[in-house]
């Protein structure tokens, strides 16, 4: 059996990943201590999931501190191709997205890719997809983000603004490069095609209503990454700057390899599993263990593949010394599988409990965050 290829595009994520392949194959920089530095600096603290390197490369991240360090405060841009219910891998770029939000005190335009999700979801109605945004919207809400400083915007809802700025982007990219970029084929629907143009507004959009031009920095894992290639394209040709990238590593999924998929329930736990839900995904989860106590006693087990270890080191675990210490026990036989999966379940059900109750009180704010009526530009009848 070979070795599965990787395959990385905004669609698909399949194959071992190996991100210093993909920093060469992509173009981008490493984040560098320097750099990292110069974020403490302003931030107060590093945030774990830069401490341990879940944030691992950028573009033009030393231009846009610079631009800061000049009195030039930039803007965030994220998003959500709002596909089906939320799980815990979606969470983890939101989390460090209001960490920049509260520590550079920085606007943030949340895009709810519903229109993309429609076009290259064969099942899904366009309706399905507004009522994703609708839901996937409450779990933002539920992570604290100030309802002052966030627009969330719902491509769909949104479509007279987003449409007017994404032709100026449209107009400049040819169906070569979109082939090139995206790996279009002539069996892609036409809309999937022009929707890059779309996903390149929000970069733009904070130039756009504040009259002048603003620098956007977008976190985002690195499987969006050839959406900002086509953006930066765009935005030197319409004279913004070119939007800057902080990029992620994947969320590993419980089961073996890969990424966290909502396609493959079992991989994921959404943010509205039920409790019993979570402990038998827990419980059922891929580990490095062994296959007999015995065994993994004497040789040890491997935290390096294991998903339970992943999803405490991404997200649960938050103190340094402790991750490190759950890594040495695991790999001298110290501690078994159970007792580490009770560690993991400890700690996402009072999260989710939580959670979920953030949620429910989100109803009644989405209008707040919601970007309908707000950026409407004005379109002249003349001249
Ligand atoms: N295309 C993204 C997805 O399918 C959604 C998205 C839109 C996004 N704009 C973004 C993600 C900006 C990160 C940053 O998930």
């Amino acid at each position: 059996m070979g070795i599965e290829e990787m395959i990385v595009t905004p669609w698909e994520v399949v194959g071992k990943i190996d991100y210093k392949k993909l920093i060469e194959k992509f173009g981008t920089k490493p984040l560098s201590g320097k750099l990292l530095k110069k974020i403490e600096k302003h931030a107060g603290k590093l945030h774990m999931q830069l401490r341990r390197g879940v944030f691992f490369s950028h573009r033009d991240l030393d231009w846009l501190l610079d631009k800061y360090e000049n009195g030039e405060k930039f803007a965030l841009y994220t998003g959500r191709g709002p596909s089906g219910p939320v799980h815990l891998g979606h969470l983890i770029p939101w989390v460090f997205t209001k960490y920049l939000q509260d520590s550079f005190d920085a606007k943030l335009y949340f895009q709810m890719t519903d229109d993309e999700k429609y076009l290259i979801t064969p099942k899904m109605t366009s309706k399905m997809a507004l009522n994703h945004t609708y839901d996937n919207l409450l779990d933002l809400i539920a992570l604290g983000f100030d309802p002052k400083k966030t627009l969330v915007i719902s491509d769909m809802r949104c479509a007279r603004t987003m449409y007017n700025i994404a032709l100026n982007v449209a107009k400049h990219v040819t169906l070569s490069t979109a082939k090139a970029v995206f790996g279009f084929t002539d069996n892609s629907n036409i809309g999937i095609v022009f929707f890059p143009s779309i996903q390149a507004v929000p970069a733009f959009l904070p130039s756009i209503l504040e009259g002048k031009n603003v620098p956007c920095l977008i976190p985002a894992a690195i499987d969006q990454d050839p959406y900002w290639r086509v953006t930066r394209d765009a935005a030197h040709k319409l004279g913004f700057y070119k939007p800057a990238q902080i990029h992620s590593k994947f969320m590993p999924g419980l089961g073996k390899g890969g990424k966290m998929s909502a396609s493959i329930p079992e991989t994921c736990i959404f943010t509205i599993d039920e409790p019993e839900i979570v402990e038998k995904k827990i419980k059922n989860a891929f580990t490095g263990g062994r296959a007999t106590v015995k065994e993994q006693r004497r040789l040890g087990g491997n935290p390096n593949i294991c998903s339970v270890h992943q999803y405490l080191y991404y997200m649960f675990e938050k103190d340094d010394d402790k991750i490190k210490e759950l890594h040495n026990l695991c790999e001298t036989g110290k501690m078994l599988c159970g007792e580490c999966k009770q560690i993991l379940l400890d700690k996402v059900q009072p999260f989710l409990k939580e959670h979920q109750k953030k949620r429910e009180k989100a109803k009644d704010k989405v209008d707040e965050f919601l970007a309908d009526n707000k950026i409407n530009i004005k379109l002249p009848w003349k001249g």
